[in-house]
């Protein structure tokens, strides 16, 4: 399936592993890089000394190549970049921040740099920042998100008519029709998160994928738009959440219910109770737990199966 994404990071199919705090360690992250896609270590959950031992473990385990990814709005940033350069990875995905900080930077040390967005205006905010290419991103996506509701297949066309950068969709892609689908609508490629939490690889605790593969069409919500957007099962927390919505908080007030490591309590620890889940909306349609390798032989057949019945519609 050689394309300009294939081409951009020498893989052999334009799906990428999203990078996804508490899941997207060096075991996912490799297994994807060793199934013909790229693998994305997520550096949002971690310490730097921790995500150094995590790329050094995914050297070892695939020579396929594999990147970082760094939502820019955590702490330790500069010496999570100068680690992604000391260790020799070759691709970074920036989200959650200004493009414009560390593209040039990154690409003066031979990186191939991607940014991670949710609307026209800041995809073209990082082309004009010189990325190598774009992530589009969805309201369905689970995860951090933008505060407008715009959908990946209303988000994909709408950048498509505008960018000239390669173009990779996100948001409710787990088949292979909908990869099909997306680049029908203009991508180049598709990047693919909720279905890898139900992956064999993903570090997420077993509760927490099975919370996934029971979840049904309306059980996740975006909410906390006036701290961070994001995408969460509707659980004990959540309820927590649209209650004190009720009462008119300030964001102090949502600030102090969040408190810290929400997220490490759900998805890594399995406390479906307290802990934050992040999902996304196509949680709906992944019903069972299986190796990377499968998800992505069967995404490939599903795709090129698809592609061609489309030919009969
Ligand atoms: C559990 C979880 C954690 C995530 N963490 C991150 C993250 O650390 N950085 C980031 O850029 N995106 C993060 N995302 C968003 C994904 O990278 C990806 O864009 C999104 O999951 C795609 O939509 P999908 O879940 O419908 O496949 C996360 C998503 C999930 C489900």
């Amino acid at each position: 399936m050689p394309n300009k994404i294939t081409q951009l990071f020498n893989i052999k199919y334009p799906i990428i592993q999203a990078g996804m705090i508490w899941n997207s360690g060096w075991r996912l992250a490799s297994a994807a890089s060793n199934s013909g896609i790229l693998g994305l270590i997520g550096a949002g959950s971690m310490y730097p000394d921790v995500l150094r031992e995590h790329i050094q473990k995914c050297k070892q385990a695939t020579n396929k190549p594999f990147g970082v990814n760094v939502p820019m709005l955590y702490p330790n940033i500069e010496e999570i970049m100068n680690i992604i350069v000391e260790e020799g990875v070759k691709i970074v995905f920036t989200s959650a921040g200004n493009p414009k900080t560390w593209t040039k930077w990154l690409q003066e040390k031979g990186i191939t740099v991607v940014h991670v967005v949710s609307s026209v205006k800041f995809a073209l905010k990082a082309q004009d920042a010189g990325v190598d290419a774009v992530v589009a991103e969805g309201f369905e996506a689970g995860g951090h998100n933008g505060r407008d509701e715009t959908t990946t297949l209303t988000l994909i066309p709408m950048v498509r008519e505008q960018l000239q950068t390669p173009l990779i969709a996100a948001g409710g892609i787990a088949t292979g029709k909908a990869m099909l689908a997306c680049m029908v609508l203009g991508a180049d490629g598709v990047q693919v998160g909720s279905r890898f939490v139900a992956s064999t690889e993903s570090s997420a605790h077993q509760a927490f994928k099975q919370v996934v593969v029971d979840a049904k069409e309306g059980d996740t919500q975006l909410t906390l738009k006036e701290l961070a957007p994001v995408r969460l099962i509707k659980n004990k927390f959540y309820q927590q959440v649209e209650d004190l919505y009720k009462t008119g908080p300030t964001p102090e007030q949502l600030k102090e219910l969040l408190g810290r490591a929400r997220a490490k309590k759900g998805m890594f620890e399995g406390d479906l109770e307290e802990g934050e889940l992040e999902i996304g909306q196509i949680a709906g349609l992944i019903h069972d737990i299986k190796p990377v390798a499968e998800i992505v032989k069967d995404m490939v057949e599903e795709f090129e199966e698809a592609k061609n019945g489309v030919i009969n519609l």
